[in-house]
């Protein structure tokens, strides 16, 4: 695969006539598009597999459409694209493949990683899992006192953990409801506490969920959970029956104690943040049934196969990914909201932002040359309309140019009185304000006073995707993660970043182990740090002492 330069990017064609034509697009107003181009809002719009994106509300013309693509073309995107699918190393710096795409495809497909077709091992696994969830949640797998499992509590953090929560949430309505999940994932001990606090140890089901298995929170926790299960239950032997492993790692499965036939495996090849739809969705399955969690697949799947076939200007992660590259680098965007209008999705914003900023939250390129443009914005969110009374006066009145995603849903799956056109009213409007605004002119007209006309008027001019879809369910749900997931990678293909590592989680990882020995050890330790961190450090021991 070729690489390029840092100074490659800004030296392609596509790059240099962005940043002139950037000038042109930044005076004019969408109100001015629009009016120019009334069938604008039925044009720039592109639907597939049931995700309708409009994308007319963007400050962009047919002019920065066709540079964004040609931009796209020379850097290599659908080279990029097609050497992930081939199960190339694409993960260069972990010397990997990254091919979370073979966790959903179909049986029968064949997908290659260093010469092994690894879809077979991927329904393997899919059937003990589904097997496994079956016999939890028809009650035939009981605990070690003989009691049906009545909760289930996923230990994982990260990718370990923000897939499946976020994932129980989102298809919550699909959940079996006698059945109760948590989901912890801090170090801080009260998250198990809290988590276990009114539970039966006799009813209670561990999933330890981690693919290393050596990440110090879950480990933490899942040994807490141990001593707090074993408490109750006595015999190591209860082990067995209320503890089960997802990982990577077998030997550090069995050196904790589990069996590993009561683990579910994954594959380097899987990333953590891109693990949801592999093993580590067991607490998804157990909560939605089988049949639910492929749905979710063949939604995830649908969408892959739209990345992978689909001309770039119908191309949803494409568009998507595209535009997240325009407001980054040309309109000096530092953050991208993420706005669903589904209570049940309350945590994609929170999901988003591992998938996103972990993936191409980095400043170097593939070759390791300093990047000399921006790279991930920040990517937060709420769901609406909680948002609306919090920080979007910020968004439609501020000095900042914070492009979102509007994310709505034509049928609610909780119809009751009109709540749900209230709710997708309000998805709209807000659109159009952002867009359009309102004039001083308009402001007068409504008879305001001359001194608050400024304080009343809106610039617009904010850009923003509507993304649709029919209903939030299992297949829709895998359809959104598999478009934002394919964005985060046609980004990190413009910017020549790997999308796939996270070493900049690493220093903190090891400080912490280093300053975990000097809080805890009995002896006063000899401090080296900083300034800073030694009077903290013996702050906290003295503190600790009394
Ligand atoms: O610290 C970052 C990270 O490595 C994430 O990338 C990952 O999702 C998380 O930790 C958890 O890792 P593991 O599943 O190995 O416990």
């Amino acid at each position: 695969m070729a690489t390029t330069t840092t100074s490659q990017l800004r030296e392609t064609a596509a790059w240099r006539a962005l940043a002139e034509h950037a000038e042109e697009v930044r005076g004019a107003h969408l109100r001015d598009f629009f009016k120019a181009d009334p069938a604008r809002g039925e044009r720039l719009t592109a639907e597939a597999e049931g995700i309708y994106l409009d994308y007319s509300k963007n400050r962009i013309t047919d002019e920065t459409l066709r540079l964004l693509l040609q931009l796209a073309e020379e850097r290599g995107v659908a080279e990029r694209r097609d050497a992930m699918f081939a199960g190339e190393h694409i993960n260069v710096t972990e010397d990997r493949a990254v091919l979370h795409v073979a966790l959903r495809a179909p049986k029968g497909s064949h997908i290659e990683v260093d010469g092994e077709d690894v879809v077979p091992k991927v329904h393997e696994v899919l059937d003990r899992m589904s097997a496994f969830s079956d016999r939890i949640r028809s009650g035939e797998w009981t605990g070690h006192t003989g009691r049906r499992i009545r909760n289930v509590i996923n230990i994982g953090i990260g990718g370990s953990d923000l897939g499946p929560v976020m994932a129980y949430e989102a298809l919550r309505h699909y959940t079996q409801r006698d059945l109760t999940f948590r989901f912890v994932s801090n170090v801080d001990g009260t998250d198990i506490v809290e988590a276990t606090r009114d539970l039966d140890p006799e009813e209670t089901l561990f999933i330890v969920s981690s693919k290393t298995f050596t990440t110090l929170e879950t480990i933490r926790n899942a040994t807490t959970a141990r001593e707090w299960a074993l408490s109750k239950l006595g015999d190591e032997a209860a082990v067995a029956k209320h503890f089960v492993a997802v990982s990577t790692n077998a030997d550090e499965v069995s050196e904790f104690g589990i069996d590993t036939a009561n683990m579910f495996g994954f594959w380097d090849w899987v990333g953590g943040r891109y693990s949801m739809d592999s093993a580590i969705g067991l607490s998804t399955m157990i909560a939605i049934g089988p049949e639910n969690f492929r749905q979710m697949l063949a939604g995830f799947h649908a969408i892959d196969e739209h990345f992978r076939t689909t001309p770039f200007e119908r191309n949803l992660p494409v568009l998507l990914g595209l535009l997240t590259v325009w407001y980054s680098d040309f309109f000096g965007a530092q953050t991208q909201a993420i706005l669903p209008y589904d209570q049940y999705l309350k945590r994609f914003p929170a999901y988003l932002q591992q998938l996103t900023m972990e993936s191409n939250g980095k400043s170097v390129t593939l070759d390791g040359q300093r990047v000399d443009y921006e790279t991930s914005p920040v990517y937060w969110g709420e769901p609406g309309t909680n948002g609306q009374h919090s920080f979007y006066q910020l968004i439609h009145q501020g000095t900042k140019l914070i492009p979102c995603d509007f994310i709505g849903f034509d049928q609610t799956l909780n119809p009751v009185a009109n709540h749900h056109d209230l709710l997708t009213a309000n998805v709209f409007a807000q659109t159009e304000a952002l867009a359009f605004g309102k004039t001083p002119e308009q402001v007068r007209e409504e008879g305001t006073p001359e001194w608050l006309v400024p304080h009343r008027v809106f610039e617009g001019n904010r850009p923003s995707n509507t993304i649709l879809a029919d209903r939030l369910d299992p297949g829709t749900l895998g359809k959104l993660v598999a478009l934002y997931e394919h964005s985060v990678f046609v980004q990190g293909a413009i910017w020549n970043v790997n999308s796939f590592d996270q070493w900049g989680v690493e220093l903190g990882k090891v400080l912490a182990k280093r300053i975990a020995e000097e809080l805890e050890s009995k002896a006063e330790p000899e401090l080296t740090h900083d300034s800073s961190t030694n009077v903290l450090i013996k702050r906290y021991r003295e503190s600790k002492g009394r």
